[in-house]
Order: C-alpha cells, then structure tokens, then sequence
C-alpha cells in the first residue's frame, strides 16, 4: 500500500514551496497525497485555523507536510494562522523537532571560514514550554504567560538528542536560563540525569545568551544543540546564517504518530506569489521524510546531494540568485535523476525502535 501524505500548503509561499517539493518526492517512491487546510487558508474557508477535518486527514496519514501558515491579512484575529500550526503539533505531540543547519557553500553573513565547517542539529522541544503553559492572559493593561515544564518533556526530547548525536559527532550542548528561570533549572537537572545512560557523548551546558553569541562566533563548535521551546524557534533561526537563508533550512518533528514536516520558514508574504521563494528548505524536508518515516537513508543523502548540488547552478534572490522556484527544482530533478539508492539497508536506517 502507499503511504498517505498530509498535505497542507498553508499560507503565502506555503503553496509555492509544497508544491515544489512534492516534484522531488515523486521522483523518489510512490505515495499518495491528501490536501488540507490549515491556517490563514482555513481560517478563510472555515473560520478555524485548524479544522477538524484536517487533523482527521493527518491522524489518517503515514506523515504530515506543512509549508507555512501566518500573514498580515489575518495579524489582527480574532483567530490567527499560527494556532493552527501550534494545535497541529500539540494534538500529534511532536514533541522533537529536528532542526539541521550546515554549510551548502552559499554566500553566508558570517564569515566563510567560519561557516565552511558548521554543521549543526538543532533538536528543539516542541509541545510545551511558554509556548503552551496555562494560565495565559492578554489585557488592556496586563498580559501573561506561563512557562510551564515537567521533567518527563524534557527527558523524552534528550533522549532523542543523545541518541542522534551518537550518530553523529557525539556532542550535545545544553542551551537553558538556568540563571534565572526555574523551569531552565529543571531542564538542567533532567539533561544531566539523562546524560548519565550516554558515557559516550559529551555533555555542556551553555546560557542561551552566551549560545547566541557563540553560533555567531564559532559555529563549528556545536554538534547536537537541544533546547527548549522559545529558545529552540530563535536559535534555529539563527542558526541559519551558517547556511545563508532560512529559505534553505528543512525540519522534522517526530513523535508517537505521524511525523510533522515542514521548512522553517515563514509564509514570506513579501514574496508570495512572485515564483520566487527558494524551495530548497522544503526539499530538504524531502530528506528528512526520507530519512525518518521511509527509513530510505541511501535516498535521503541523495536528495541532500541534488539540492547542495543544484544550488551551484540555480539561486533564488535570497541566496544572490535571479533564478525562479521552479528553476532551482529542475536542478535539482536533474542532479537527482544520476543517483542511485539501490543499495539501502535496513542497518543504515535510523532504528525503528526509537520513535524518531
Ligand atoms: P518568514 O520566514 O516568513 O520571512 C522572513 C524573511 O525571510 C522574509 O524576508 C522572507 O521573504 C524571507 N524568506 C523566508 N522564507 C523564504 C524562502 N523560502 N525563500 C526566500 N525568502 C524567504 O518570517 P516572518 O516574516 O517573521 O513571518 C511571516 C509570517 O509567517 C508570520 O505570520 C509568521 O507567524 C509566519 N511564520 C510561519 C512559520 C511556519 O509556518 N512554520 C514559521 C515562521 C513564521
Ligand atoms: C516556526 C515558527 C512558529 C513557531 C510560529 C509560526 C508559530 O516560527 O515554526 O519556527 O514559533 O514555532
Ligand atoms: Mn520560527
């Protein structure tokens, strides 16, 4: 049978980034793909931002892609786009958000030698923290939130760090406010004791303050970055600038169910509808499909290998290109057209027995 894909173009480039995207997947396994609304194209068809069709489609399906929700159109509420997109991955708790950013020899902010060596996995948790704590309050005068964290959210997401740093350069850096947040505190104290089943992977903690600065100054340093909520959405972002775009960054958020995938980016309404938008974050989330719910790793590097590849022959304006959305995919059809994944092995595969 073939998987069923979720789809939920969204908002502003959403569409235009799904769409491109899917080009590359189709070339790579059969599947068969179901479209929901969700955000500000549901808030206008339904009046909410996640209707309850769309998450039956998506509890329905082997995985979810999502482009972007979000506009000014929708800015002033009563209902905004983003909580289709927080209800989206409250109700799947996803609750590890995978976040990879690395060098693709783009023009980048930072200094070129510099960013020629980062590679680095931001694992953000994703279904709780200030994003989700309850009470919450918006007043005339007065306006709250809670930043709310049990020990079991912050012992499921380490896990899924360490086990992924064990696949990789074996180093997780702990980025938290301990110095002044209690729930920064206990964050601190779950890492450290979790810290304890993994000898093999080295373990520090960073301020996030001092992180910020030092994803800037010395990216190269960070292997598996694992945070919190708040902090894990700006770092990421950030994180970016070794890559030169948050057009080019994909991401996965894994949990029990169906997995959630989608770029980091936003909707972009300063170049929806142009053609423009740099479809590499969302096929690289191709990758991350590949390599986490199809447990294809051959083929996953080979999408990885198309896009790097395609990005020397085709840009979008963000990366100091003049090419369309459209051109910078049939590179990267081309280049994929030459690979071979025959040989994909379960033991290569990210383990099944991990959920991630
Ligand atoms: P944004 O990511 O939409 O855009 C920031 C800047 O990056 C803009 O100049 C935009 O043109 C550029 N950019 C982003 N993606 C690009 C791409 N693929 N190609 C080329 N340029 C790209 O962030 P924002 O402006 O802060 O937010 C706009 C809207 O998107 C808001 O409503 C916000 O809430 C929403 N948003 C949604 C998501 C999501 O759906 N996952 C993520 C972030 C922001
Ligand atoms: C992201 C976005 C979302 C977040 C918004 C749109 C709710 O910025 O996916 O990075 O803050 O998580
Ligand atoms: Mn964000």
């Amino acid at each position: 049978m073939k998987p069923k894909i979720a789809v939920l173009p969204g908002d502003g480039i959403g569409p235009e980034v799904t769409k491109a995207a899917l080009r590359v997947l189709e070339a790579c396994l059969p599947f068969e793909a179901r479209e929901g609304l969700v955000g500000g194209a549901a808030i206008d068809a339904t009046g909410s931002a996640l209707p309850a069709e769309t998450l039956a489609l998506c509890r329905d399906s082997t995985l979810v892609f999502l482009g972007a929700v979000g506009g000014p159109k929708w800015d002033a509420g009563p209902v905004r786009p983003e909580a289709g997109l927080l209800g989206l991955r409250k109700a799947l708790d996803v609750y590890a958000n995978l976040r990879p950013a690395r060098y693709l020899g783009l023009p980048t902010p930072l200094k070129e030698g510099l960013a020629r060596h980062a590679d680095i996995l931001v694992v953000r948790e994703l279904s709780s923290g200030v994003y989700f704590g309850e009470p919450r309050f918006l007043g005339e005068h007065e306006a709250y939130n809670t930043w709310r964290q049990t020990a079991d959210e912050v012992r499921r997401v380490a896990h899924v760090a360490f086990k992924l740093a064990r696949r990789r350069r074996k180093h997780v850096t702990s980025v938290d406010k301990a110095n002044v947040l209690e729930a920064s505190r206990l964050w601190r104290r779950v890492v450290i004791e979790i810290a304890a089943e993994y000898p093999d992977v080295t373990l520090e903690h960073r301020y996030v303050d001092a992180a910020s600065f030092e994803i800037l100054r010395a990216p190269h340093q960070f292997d598996v970055i694992v945070t919190d909520n708040l902090f894990g959405d700006i770092l990421s972002d950030e994180a970016a600038a070794v890559a030169g775009s948050i057009g080019v960054l994909p991401s996965a958020s894994l949990g029990p169910g169906p997995g959630l995938y989608e770029p980091i980016h936003g909707a972009a309404p300063d170049i929806a509808g142009k053609g423009i938008a740099n479809p590499t974050g969302a096929i690289l989330t191709v990758g991350l499909m590949l390599e986490h719910a199809f447990r294809r790793p051959q083929m996953a590097r080979a999408v990885e290998s198309a896009a790097i590849a395609a990005l020397r022959e085709q840009r979008t304006p963000d990366v100091g290109g003049h090419a369309t959305s459209e051109q910078v995919t049939d590179a990267v059809l081309k280049h994929l057209q030459w690979s071979r994944w025959s040989t994909d092995t379960e033991e290569e595969a990210v383990p099944a027995e991990w959920g991630v």
